[in-house]
């Protein structure tokens, strides 16, 4: 037999660090769906940032994009909904449901690659849920929110929605009650007489009757009798209750405990039960934790810790219509640290292939592509020239490049050749680019 220590058998520490660095995953409810309704987009504080949410006027669909505009951070939110895209207030870039970017009214062409995070968005029971898994997959078919029976039946009431924020709190703390049978007489003033917890896949449900604590004056609860409560998490953020009531003559209500992270640290919360209607679906809150930030979706790889190595445009020879010859093929570089060479040696041939043009240039090893055709007077498109639009996308046919920063290209476009010439950088003798 092992011997135990003595820290073995010393109390119980309960934990008073941060909260884990992430957010659950899961449905999380954003609220009732009406509330997202009009031409003007919609602000929700989530998962550490803040999204935007908006109904298209065409598709008639609840998207939920990243807020923050990835051209240079504009407030989707206080931008306009046109047509099935909204409108940054900024430069009036479009981006559609799916989180691309459907128009720049300015330009004459569209940055292929470029996108915002987009939610996976689901509507049902009137309300508006999105899907958040801290790995990035998709929700599994089986994960979802069901269909209350009752809702929109005219023998129901609608929703009654209350909020509640709740600081420095983590979802756990409120999820633990579905086991805690002993709480509710002290924190609900009730008695329970029956308690079950039944789990079944990743539905945990509490079943309880009980009678109110005599010694407890609450009004009507406290003398109405018998209370019977069936209560299943679907996930951690989203609770369905369903409540048999002797106030009043017998009550049936239904409530909908809904959490949703907020920022950094602090959580919205709506503990349940508030607004219940006669014979109609209760309203309900939110609260979970919300822990860190958020990267922006399609990031590749850590920013560089040092500064950018751009330096001015070099010199270089250009000369149009010349015919592009090819080098060796190679993969751009993909996730992970960029390779930045050192601005030494000779400079690499580009050939660029651009509306219908082809140039011939000398690309210095220092100097980003698109530094180099702006300087040797090709009229390359672009906007942030920091790695996170993608106006400048093109695509390496033959040769090898590197980025600086990445923050918008994903590991297909990656694998598809797309670079951002803002951010390449030459690692071969020769490269052959398009534009097309
Ligand atoms: S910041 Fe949104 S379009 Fe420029
Ligand atoms: S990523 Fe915006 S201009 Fe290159």
């Amino acid at each position: 037999m092992t011997p135990t220590t003595p820290a073995q058998h010393g109390p119980r520490v309960i934990e008073a660090a941060a909260p884990p660095d992430r957010f659950a995953r899961g449905r999380h409810c954003l609220g009732l769906a009406a509330d997202f309704a009009g031409a003007t987009p919609h602000e929700v504080e989530a998962f550490g940032t803040r999204l935007v949410v908006f109904r298209g006027a065409g598709d008639g669909a609840l998207h939920a994009l990243n807020a923050y505009c990835p051209h240079v951070g504009g407030n989707l939110a206080h931008g306009t909904v046109k047509g099935d895209t909204v409108a940054c207030p900024f430069h009036d870039w479009r981006w559609s449901g799916d989180g691309r970017c459907a128009a720049v009214p300015y330009a004459r062409r569209v940055p292929p690659r470029a996108r915002t995070r987009a939610w996976t968005t689901l509507e049902r029971n009137g309300q508006l849920y999105v899907w958040h898994d801290p790995e990035g997959n998709p929700p599994p078919a089986d994960v979802t929110i069901p269909e209350i029976a009752g809702f929109g039946h005219a023998d129901w009431s609608g929703w009654s929605w209350n909020s509640l924020r709740v600081e420095n709190a983590n979802c756990r703390e409120i999820v633990d009650n579905v086991v805690d049978m002993a709480h509710f007489y002290y924190v609900h003033y009730a008695f329970p007489h029956h308690f079950k917890n039944v789990f079944d896949g990743h539905v945990a449900t509490q079943y309880m009757e009980s009678t109110p604590r005599g010694d407890v004056d609450l009004g009507t609860l406290s003398t109405g009798g018998g209370l019977r409560s069936d209560a299943s998490y679907h996930g951690p953020s989203y609770m369905i209750d369903r409540l048999w009531s002797d106030v009043g003559g017998g009550q049936e209500s239904l409530a909908a405990d809904v959490f949703t992270p907020a920022p950094a640290r602090s959580a919205r919360s709506g503990p349940a039960g508030s607004g219940s209607a006669r014979s109609g679906p209760a309203g309900a809150g939110s609260g979970a934790a919300a822990l860190a930030p958020l990267d922006r979706p399609g990031s590749v790889g850590p920013r560089p810790a040092g500064p950018r190595s751009a330096p001015p445009p070099a010199g270089v020879d250009s000369a149009g219509a010349a015919p592009a010859g090819a080098a060796s093929a190679a993969a751009p570089s993909a996730a992970g640290p960029p390779v930045v060479p050192e601005p030494a040696g000779a400079p690499a041939v580009a050939d660029v292939e651009l509306d219908g043009r082809l140039y011939r240039l000398a690309w210095d090893r220092g100097t980003p592509l698109l530094d180099a055709l702006l300087a040797a007077g090709v009229p390359a498109p672009y906007s942030c020239r920091e790695g996170a639009c993608a106006a400048c996308c093109c695509r390496v046919l033959d040769g090898e490049v590197t980025m600086i920063r990445n923050e918008v290209l994903d590991d297909t476009d990656l694998a598809e050749g797309h670079v951002l010439a803002c951010q390449a950088l030459p690692l071969g003798p020769a490269v052959r680019i398009t534009y097309g």
